[in-house]
């Protein structure tokens, strides 16, 4: 039964805000993850119980209105999750089945699972805390191409910074030569003129650029379309159109456990190489992020400054100036930065 959660006492973030962000899908754990047992996650400083049903996965919060024990710590049974306090049982729609100690007893209206909105999409397992939310998960479309090869980069790694934070570095284009000169980057600082567009639920950016592995004898020749999708808030996808035609694609979706408080969930997808261990894309993938982690957990404030005139911003920012004018109009306050 959908019920509106309000604030939860422990949150992080200012009210408006996390109404604002409760009203969008976010990651919360890989599909492949969830099997038979349910699991506990924290989103939006909710703790959520998240469970695969044969109706598909379900999201509630992960208390049980008996005696608030942890839906998590209990089970899957045929179609119902049970608790491990007292056993109690109850069905994909949320309605309580079995109660152990009374079988006859009239089911009180109260004792019930007020279910979260819950996808499988792109690999990824989606949350929306409000049921009257009309957004939809982002999309990641190599995800059912068949000429793509996917590999989620497990594990996923938390980060001690804000998801804001965390998806604009993903979105930075000015940082390569600084943070990655040991992985990607080549020694040219200047960022060409870029476009920003805006985009079916965030923006669009896409930049030239001659960024190549270190060691590609003659990378500075080539020219590397990155074309960068922003789903707000949290979202983004960069398709890399390599000089000799392959596409690599990267999603990078980060769920905000708190307000400073990050699990990142990223898949890789390319439609050459499939011939290549995937372990190496997973390894290199971990290695930029973790250049990509030490410089994000060093921002202050550690939210991301939503008003443009907390920090300096030059025309090589356009993608993050746009981004943090997004989260403005769906909702952010003035003053992310709790
Ligand atoms: S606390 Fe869940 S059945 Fe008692
Ligand atoms: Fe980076």
């Amino acid at each position: 039964m959908p019920v509106t959660i309000s604030i939860p006492r422990e949150s992080t973030f200012p009210g408006s805000d996390w109404t604002a962000l409760s009203r969008h899908w976010h990651p919360v754990a890989f599909c492949h993850e969830l099997c038979a047992a349910p699991i506990g996650v924290r989103l939006l400083d909710v703790r959520v119980v998240v469970w695969r049903t044969p109706d598909g996965v379900r999201a509630a919060p992960d208390l049980c209105q008996h005696r608030g024990a942890s839906l998590s710590q209990g089970r899957v049974s045929g179609r119902d999750i049970v608790c491990p306090y007292h056993g109690y049982a109850f069905d994909p729609s949320g309605r309580c089945t079995h109660i152990p100690s009374q079988p006859d007893a009239l089911v009180p209206r109260k004792l019930c699972l007020n279910l979260f909105g819950c996808r499988e999409q792109g690999g990824i397992v989606w949350v929306c805390l409000d049921p009257e939310s009309t957004e939809t998960p982002p999309e990641f479309p190599e995800a059912v191409d068949p000429a793509f090869q996917v590999v989620p980069v497990t594990p996923v790694i938390e980060w001690q910074a804000s998801a804001g934070r965390q998806v604009e570095s993903f979105c930075d284009v000015a940082h390569f030569a600084f943070v990655h000169p040991q992985t990607f980057a080549v020694k040219d600082p200047v960022v060409p003129r870029y476009e920003v567009r805006p985009g079916d639920r965030g923006l669009v950016a896409e930049f030239e650029s001659h960024v190549g592995n270190v060691g590609d004898a003659g990378a500075e020749r080539f020219r590397w379309r990155r074309v960068y999708h922003l789903h707000l808030p949290f979202t983004a996808r960069l398709v890399v159109h390599f000089p000799g035609g392959g596409r690599l694609v990267i999603l990078n979706a980060a769920s905000p456990v708190s307000a400073r408080l990050t699990r990142l969930f990223a898949v890789v997808a390319r439609d050459f190489d499939h011939d290549k261990p995937v372990s190496d894309i997973v390894a290199f993938q971990h290695r930029v992020y973790g250049e990509d982690r030490a410089i994000v957990e060093g921002q202050h404030p550690e939210e991301l400054p939503v008003d443009l005139h907390d920090e300096v911003h030059l025309r090589a920012d356009r993608t993050s100036v746009e981004y943090r004018r997004l989260l403005a109009r769906i909702g952010l306050g003035r003053h992310f930065t709790s």
